[in-house]
């Protein structure tokens, strides 16, 4: 019996096996058997949609140059993206601090402070939203010239990164002062959202790139986070992009990594700041 008469398909371990071997070689993500049911759950919805009869029908189509849309469908409902506003507080407390030591000329000084930072794995954008907040409060009144790459795999939340729309809920995150000087808050039929206001989107530059294949120039950033994205990563995928974020950050340049995540166990140059942040 093909598989959209029945309600649900049946994930056989062979098609299972496959779309872990291609979703890895294509962007690191590791669906180990943990993550059957997810791949089951999430990739079962596409089928519907498609009204594909089987598994192995559909890792077919997506491998074809006509499935390529569904191929970025594909990745955007496998990826988790779970993010907010001063997620992991103690970073930007951190972040602060750096800039006010290293990056904060005298505020009638002439000299321009330069300073790139790199959000990877941003997904819906409050990562690199409060890397801009914080910057634009520790450096006002200063010339500076700042820009944040924010980059991710999934186009279904860079779209919903680059319009800056956030729920009443998400921004609750954020304290009252800095959500009143740097958000809009919306009326009649937008009330309960808020919006990024243009002087801080400014900031930000959001972009599609792969982790695994990343091919940004060196000596790049000042200050790279890459949080709760590695998770999703094996031992060798993670190690690779340890070297990668040394090669792309400038001599002294800061690695931010989640709180529950840690260059421990791997051979790296980095010097140890504080758990979970890094210095080259
Ligand atoms: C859990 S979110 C973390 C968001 C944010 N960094 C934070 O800590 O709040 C992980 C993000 O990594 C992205 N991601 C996963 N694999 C990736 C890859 N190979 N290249 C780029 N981004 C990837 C996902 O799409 C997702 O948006």
């Amino acid at each position: 019996m093909d598989c959209c008469v029945k309600n649900t398909c049946e994930l056989e371990d062979a098609d299972f096996e496959k779309i872990s071997r291609f979703v890895y070689s294509l962007c690191g993500i590791n669906l180990h058997e943990g993550k059957r049911e997810l791949v089951k759950a999430r990739l079962g919805k596409r089928l519907k949609k498609g009204n594909f009869v089987s598994f192995s029908d559909y890792l077919h189509f997506v491998m074809t140059d006509e499935g390529s849309d569904e191929l970025t469908a594909m990745i955007n409902s496998l990826s988790t993206n779970l993010t907010g506003f001063f997620r992991e507080e103690s970073h930007f407390q951190k972040l602060r601090g750096i800039i006010f030591e290293e990056f904060s000329m005298p505020e009638h000084s002439n000299e321009k402070v330069k300073l790139r930072i790199w959000s990877a794995g941003c997904s819906t954008g409050e990562e690199p939203y409060t890397i801009a907040m914080v910057l634009a409060e520790a450096l006002e009144g200063r010339k500076a010239d700042m820009k944040i790459l924010a980059t991710d795999i999934s186009t279904s939340v860079l779209k919903r990164a680059a319009a800056g729309i956030y729920s009443e809920k998400s921004v609750s995150a954020i304290p009252p002062v800095m959500r009143f000087k740097f958000f809009l808050q919306g009326k009649g039929r937008w009330s309960g959202q808020y919006k990024i206001k243009e002087n801080l989107r400014v900031l930000v530059h959001f972009a599609y790139l792969n982790l695994k294949e990343c091919t940004l120039p060196s000596d790049s950033f000042n200050i790279i986070f890459c949080r709760n994205v590695m998770i999703y990563f094996d031992k060798n995928t993670q190690h690779a992009l340890i070297t990668t974020f040394y090669n792309l950050l400038k001599p002294g340049g800061y690695l931010f990594v989640g709180h529950s995540e840690s260059l421990t166990g791997f051979a790296h140059p980095f010097r140890y700041v504080e758990p979970s942040v890094y210095r080259k």
